[in-house]
């Protein structure tokens, strides 16, 4: 039996949005007082695509300010940059030798990334699957909080387990991972279209609550958001086919951290323009707070660096330790 520890990684992305918080932060909040967590910011993977330098750094920053703003405690957790821990690109390497190439075709993600011209994305993008089974099994983590678009990622990961278990015939070395979804809202969509991702590369900045957003424009967002003419339901079935306000109703049940059922008995037969109300309620009374300890948090970077480096001295230990075990498995040593 493997200990049960969680890890999750995030994309160091500058301006982080309520998608972000509800689909991934707010879940690793919850768990901290579980489980033992790693929580690390996924550099390695944001270079798959074109970044620039400046930005990158900035944004490693704001993110790990995002994480200690929404609640997660840098001394109870692990919280770290993947850059700073070698074994995840040596992990990664091996599992580039493990991993079929036609495993890496049937990635929806990389098709979705990759768009019309395939043949000019990078190696990187291709093999980032990998890269992220490596980030979770070098801790040999058991459960990892994503959103539902995570999921075939994860089933990857569990396919490269069993097989090199299988390969190294090394008993359950790695464990077979669980995803934790969240229930209420497993992605969050668009304010303006309730078929897409709510998404920081989406033009309008309308269609997106970013964690820094003041009240008002909270306020004006979740007012022009997009919504049909029939009134709310009282049952879950009046939701079909409804995407923009089945959006909304999760999303008030996700922060509220109340189930849709019951939003749907309080607000049911009524019109959206109450509704909405209480919703720009509920988030402001969220979100705002964050949003201005992220402000403070930015003009401290000397903590930032600290919890940085703090975090990943520890996952850099127990990532070294898995890795001579798992290079010996193969028959590799250092002998540097
Ligand atoms: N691919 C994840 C995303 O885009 C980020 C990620 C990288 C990740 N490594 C991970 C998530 C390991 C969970 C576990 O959201």
């Amino acid at each position: 039996m493997h200990k049960k520890r969680v890890f999750s990684g995030v994309q160091p992305t500058g301006n982080l949005h309520l998608g972000n918080y509800l689909g991934a932060i707010k879940n690793f909040v919850d768990l901290q007082n579980k489980f033992e967590c790693i929580y690390c910011i996924v550099d390695l993977h944001a270079i798959t695509n074109k970044q620039n330098p400046k930005e990158l750094k900035s944004n490693i920053l704001e993110t790990v300010a995002s994480f200690i703003a929404s609640g997660l405690n840098p001394e109870k957790n692990i919280i770290f940059n993947q850059a700073s821990v070698s074994a995840h690109s040596e992990l990664a390497w091996v599992f580039n030798c493990v991993a079929r190439i036609g495993w890496m075709n049937r990635m929806t993600q990389f098709k979705e990334k990759a768009g019309a011209n395939k043949e000019n994305a990078s190696v990187g993008l291709m093999v980032y699957p990998n890269l992220m089974a490596a980030d979770i099994l070098i801790y040999k983590a058991t459960h990892v909080p994503v959103g539902e678009d995570q999921k075939q990622h994860l089933e990857l990961t569990r396919d490269i387990a069993k097989k090199f278990n299988n390969d190294f015939k090394c008993g359950e070395y790695f464990p077979i991972v669980e995803p934790l979804i969240p229930k209420e809202i497993s992605r969050v969509m668009s304010l303006r279209d309730g078929k897409k991702k709510m998404s920081k590369s989406e033009d309008s900045d309308q269609s997106r609550i970013n964690l820094k957003d003041d009240k008002d424009l909270i306020d004006q967002k979740i007012k022009k958001a997009k919504t049909d003419n029939d009134s709310i339901p009282s049952e879950i079935n009046g939701l079909k086919n409804r995407n923009e306000a089945t959006n909304l109703i999760s999303i008030y049940a996700s922060i509220n951290n109340v189930k849709i059922d019951k939003v749907l008995k309080e607000f049911g037969g009524k019109n959206f323009s109450t509704f909405k109300s209480k919703l720009s309620e509920s988030i402001i009374e969220k979100i705002c707070p964050i949003g201005k300890q992220i402000k403070k948090l930015m003009d401290d970077e000397k903590y930032l660096h600290k919890v940085l480096e703090k975090g990943s001295k520890k996952a850099d230990i127990l990532a070294k330790h898995n890795l001579k075990e798992i290079y010996d498995i193969i028959g590799l040593a250092k002998f540097s």
